[in-house]
């Protein structure tokens, strides 16, 4: 089975269980929704009539926050599971948005330089080459969009399994390609799901190549001194999970601020 026919069951699967990933945007999140998808305050002050693609984010979270805020709203994901969360409700809340069954890392459908902001949770882990869904991103946006995306750390991908002393194992290659063995200790990971483990030289690297410049990197903390060995948290104090990215789309010759010199990305 491809790993897009795998991931589409194991996500329609998750949505049907009602799993975390398909907690829903609340009134109150809705009545702050920059603030909500933004405490570090990546976004523009207003996204208002701005157009954004929520990226791999079904489930009724991004999208409904982002159009709740005033933006033109597109979703693509692969489970129409979880895109049947973000009709559901955007149609409970009288929102527009427009929802597109696709694979990120083949975006036909939409045009070229379409969206002022792309917004990616948790999602490159689906798919085995990151590059491809780059190039895809780059295309999609304008001159000076904007890239917001979080990734699962390799290193937190490399762990198979927890020793008896409660020291962690890193069971996995960094360079394992294709799709990641089970493991023992399936913190992080979503059941049925296939996964591929993103170097860093690929999570960054690429990005870089494919015209984006990274502004922003930042480690959401995971880690909670009191938790058992077991817990996610647990583990989290010994690897972090998750890396998110802010990035900029640079098509065009630019002055680099603080310099005199200026930088044509092809160059
Ligand atoms: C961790 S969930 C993110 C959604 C959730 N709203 C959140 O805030 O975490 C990952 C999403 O990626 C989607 N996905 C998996 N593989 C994909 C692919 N190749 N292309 C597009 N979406 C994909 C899943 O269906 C799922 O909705």
């Amino acid at each position: 089975m491809s790993y897009r026919d795998q991931n589409r069951r194991a996500w329609d699967r998750l949505a049907a269980d009602n799993s975390q990933f398909t907690r829903v945007a609340t009134d109150e999140e809705c009545a702050q929704p920059l603030l909500t998808l933004d405490s570090r305050g990546w976004l523009p002050a207003s996204v208002r009539g701005l157009d954004v693609l929520c990226l791999a984010s079904g489930g009724g979270w991004q999208a409904i926050l982002y159009a709740s805020a005033g933006a033109h709203v597109t979703v693509v994901d692969l489970s129409p599971g979880m895109l049947r969360l973000d009709e559901r409700e955007a149609e409970k809340r009288r929102l527009s948005i427009r929802t597109i069954e696709a694979s990120m890392d083949d975006l036909h459908e939409l045009s070229d330089e379409s969206f002022d902001i792309v917004h990616q949770p948790v999602s490159t882990c689906y798919v085995p080459r990151i590059a491809e869904v780059y190039r895809e991103i780059a295309r999609v946006l304008r001159n000076d969009g904007l890239y917001i995306s979080q990734h699962k750390q390799p290193t937190s991908l490399q762990i198979s399994d927890r020793h008896q002393s409660n020291e962690y194992i890193l069971g996995v290659e960094y360079y394992q390609s294709g799709p990641l063995p089970p493991t023992a200790d399936t913190s992080y990971r979503e059941s049925g799901a296939s996964e591929y483990l993103h170097r860093w030289e690929q999570l960054v690297g690429e990005l870089c190549r494919a015209g984006f410049v990274l502004e922003d990197l930042v480690e959401p903390c995971r880690a909670d001194p009191k938790a058992r060995p077991g817990h996610y948290r647990h583990r989290g104090r010994f690897t972090a999970p998750y890396v998110r990215l802010k990035a900029r789309r640079i098509c065009e010759s630019r002055s680099i601020p603080g310099t005199t010199g200026v930088w044509t990305p092809d160059a």
